[in-house]
């Protein structure tokens, strides 16, 4: 017996991007992208350089989140190049909590044009509108300057600074929080 598979997460339209279900044929654009250390230096868990069978992985790992309902995650394009991974946003849902994680990188050619606010504030919409999540929060390595005037655009607000939290590399990196309540995003918007 063929099993069915399971249907993907909806595309989300914005002004100039296609927020689109991610590819096994994405790997190579994922590797190359997030595996840059211009872009891996700030992800935890990306290693540079990154192999293309482990995006793979990644891919596969990612798609079974949405039948889960444990989150999503959606390539990154432009509306009218729909094809062509720019980068990655994602948000990874406790849903008993009704909250989620929000996750994202750009390659670095398509940095300064604003796409991540973009992707971002449309997943964001998404969460709270169809998942409807009581809160979307993001961690931010420290120093990440461009990350955090992201999440200061799409509205998020300062939560605090969790001290050497995480691993990255040979040292231990403090954590800054950032988060965002369902009421104040629909008081934004
Ligand atoms: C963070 C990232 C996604 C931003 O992508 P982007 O599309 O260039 O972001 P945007 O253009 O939407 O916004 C970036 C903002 O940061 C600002 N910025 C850029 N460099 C900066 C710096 N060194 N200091 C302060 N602000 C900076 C930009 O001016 C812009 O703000 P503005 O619109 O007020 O001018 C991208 O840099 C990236 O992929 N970085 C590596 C991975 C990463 O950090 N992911 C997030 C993990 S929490």
């Amino acid at each position: 017996m063929n099993a069915t598979p399971a249907p993907g997460p909806p595309t989300l339209v914005t002004t100039r991007l296609a927020l689109r279900d991610l590819r096994a044929e994405d790997a190579s654009a994922i590797a190359a992208g997030a595996g840059d250390p211009r872009v891996a230096r700030y992800l935890v868990q990306v290693p540079s350089p990154y192999p293309v069978a482990l995006a793979r992985r990644w891919v596969a790992h990612r798609r079974e989140w949405w039948p889960l309902g444990r989150g999503v995650t959606l390539a990154i394009a432009l509306r009218d190049a729909p094809d062509q991974l720019l980068g990655t946003v994602s948000l990874r849902r406790f849903a008993r909590d009704r909250r989620a994680e929000l996750g994202y990188w750009l390659a670095a050619a398509h940095w300064g044009h604003g796409f991540a606010t973009e992707a971002c504030r449309g997943i964001v919409a998404f969460g709270f509108g169809q998942l409807e999540l009581a809160r979307i929060y993001a961690q931010v390595l420290a120093g990440n300057a461009p990350s955090m005037r992201v999440l200061e655009k799409i509205g998020m607000v300062h939560e605090g600074v969790k001290r050497q939290h995480v691993k990255k590399g040979h040292h231990l990196h403090d954590i800054v929080l950032y988060g965002l309540l369902r009421d104040e995003w629909r008081n934004s918007t």
